[in-house]
C-alpha cells in the first residue's frame, strides 16, 4: 500500500518541491492550499507535468475555517506535512490578526484534525528560527564584510531561549509549542523544524519573503532593490531539496525525532552576509545589484546559523547542496523560466 502525505500549502513554494519528491517516491499526495500566495497557480500547473502525477490530488481549502475538509483528509493520511502559513513578517506587523489566524488558530486545527482522527498520523511542522528573537544576549563580532558570531560559538543550537519577536515571529512561535505539546501531552507524533532561510527552484520571491529569488530575479529584470541595513547581516541558506531530503529523514526516524524540535538550515558552510551574496552574484552570474540604501528593520537577527548537530545525530541527515551549487541551481531555472517570469513579475 502507498503511504499518503497530506501537504497544506503544498502549493507554495516548499510545498511544491516536497509534493514532486513524495509523488516520485511513489507516495499518494493530497494537498490542501487556499491558493492565496501570489503565483501558486504556476505550481499547481508544474505538479500536473511531475512524474506520478496521477498521485496528486489538489484541494481548495482554508486552514482557518474548512475543518471538515481537514478531518476528512487526516483522516486517510499518514503524515501530515504542515507548511500553510502567512509567510511574511511585514505582512503580520500590518495585519497581526490574520497572520495569527492562519498561523496560530490554522495549525490549531490542523493538529485538532489529526487528534480527532482515527490513525493519528505523524505531523511535520515547519517552524522558523525567528522563534529564537534577535539573540541580543550572544555576542557578535563586526568584521569588514559580514558579522560572526563572538565567544567561539559556531552556531545556534536549540538550547537557545525561544523569544518570539514580531507577529510573524509570535504566531509562528505559538504554533510550533503547540505542535511539541500535542505529542506530549496527547501522544501524537510530531516534529518541529525551525528552519532558517530556504531558497530554491520554483521560488517566487518578493521583497518581504524569499529574499534570495528575490534579489537574483531583480538582477536579472535590472529592477531597483532596496538593502536594509548594512548588508553584513548573516543568514545560513538552505537549498530546498535538502530540506525535504530532511523531511523524508524525519519520517523514517519518527521514533527517535517524534516530539522534538530541530533547527535546521545550511549551517556555518553556507552562511552568507547579503555583501557576500551580492559578490557572489556578480562573480558566478555577472549580475550586478546596485541596491538603495534604508535603515535596518527592527527584530532583523544580525546573525543567524543554524547547529543542525541534533537532528544530524538523530537521523543521519546532512546539507549536502553547498551554497554556489544551490545558487547555480536556482539561477539555471530562473534563465529557463525568464518568459514566465517576466510575466509574473511586470
Ligand atoms: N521559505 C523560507 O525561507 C522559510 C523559512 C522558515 C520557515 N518557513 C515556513 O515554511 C512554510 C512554507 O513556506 P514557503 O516558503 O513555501 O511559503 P509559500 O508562501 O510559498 O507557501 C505557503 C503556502 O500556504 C498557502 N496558504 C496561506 N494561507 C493559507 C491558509 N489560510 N490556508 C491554506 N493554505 C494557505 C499559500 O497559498 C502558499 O501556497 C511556512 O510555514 C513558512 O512559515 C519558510
Amino acid at each position: 500500500m502507498p503511504k499518503r502525505i497530506l501537504i497544506t500549502g503544498g502549493v507554495g513554494f516548499i510545498g511544491v518541491n516536497a509534493a514532486e519528491r513524495f509523488l516520485k517516491e511513489g507516495w499518494e499526495v493530497e494537498i490542501f492550499d487556499n491558493f492565496s500566495r501570489r503565483g501558486v497557480e504556476l505550481n499547481e500547473r508544474y505538479l500536473q507535468g511531475v512524474t506520478n502525477a496521477k498521485n496528486l490530488t489538489i484541494h481548495r481549502g482554508d486552514v482557518r475555517r474548512d475543518q471538515d475538509l481537514l478531518v476528512q483528509l487526516c483522516e486517510q493520511a499518514d503524515v501530515v506535512l504542515h507548511l500553510a502559513a502567512q509567510v511574511a513578517v511585514t505582512t503580520s506587523v500590518t495585519d497581526p490578526r490574520t497572520d495569527f489566524d492562519v498561523n496560530a488558530l490554522g495549525t490549531f486545527n490542523v493538529l485538532e484534525a489529526v487528534r480527532a482522527s482515527s490513525k493519528k498520523p505523524m505531523v511535520i511542522y515547519a517552524s522558523t528560527n525567528k522563534v529564537y528573537g534577535s539573540l541580543e544576549h550572544l555576542s557578535v563580532v563586526e568584521e569588514k564584510n559580514r558579522y560572526a558570531l563572538g565567544g567561539g560559538l559556531r552556531a545556534v543550537d536549540e538550547s537557545q531561549p525561544l523569544d518570539f519577536h514580531s507577529p510573524y515571529g509570535c504566531s509562528k512561535g505559538a504554533a510550533d509549542q503547540y505542535v511539541r505539546d500535542y505529542s506530549r501531552i496527547y501522544g501524537l507524533k510530531t516534529i518541529v523544524f525551525r528552519q532558517s532561510c530556504i531558497y530554491g527552484t520554483r521560488q517566487l520571491g518578493i521583497e518581504d519573503q524569499g529574499w534570495v529569488a528575490w534579489f537574483m530575479i531583480a538582477a536579472m529584470f535590472k529592477r531597483p532593490v532596496t538593502l536594509y541595513g548594512n548588508g553584513k547581516q548573516v543568514r545560513d541558506l538552505l537549498f530546498v531539496e535538502d530540506l525535504v531530503e530532511a523531511y523524508v529523514q524525519a519520517i523514517a526516524h519518527i521514533d527517535k525525532c517524534s516530539g522534538q524540535a530541530y533547527n535546521l538550515g545550511g549551517g556555518s558552510e553556507n552562511a552568507l552576509s547579503l555583501l557576500e551574496f551580492f559578490a557572489i552574484l556578480e562573480k558566478d552570474f555577472g549580475q550586478k545589484l546596485s541596491p538603495a540604501h534604508s535603515p535596518e528593520r527592527p527584530g532583523d537577527q544580525p546573525i543567524f546559523i543554524a547547529d543542525n548537530g541534533k537532528f544530524s545525530a538523530d537521523s543521519g541527515w546532512r546539507a549536502k547542496t553547498g551554497v554556489r551549487e544551490g545558487l547555480k541551481k536556482l539561477n539555471d531555472w530562473l534563465q529557463e523560466n525568464k518568459p514566465m517570469l517576466q510575466e509574473f513579475y511586470k
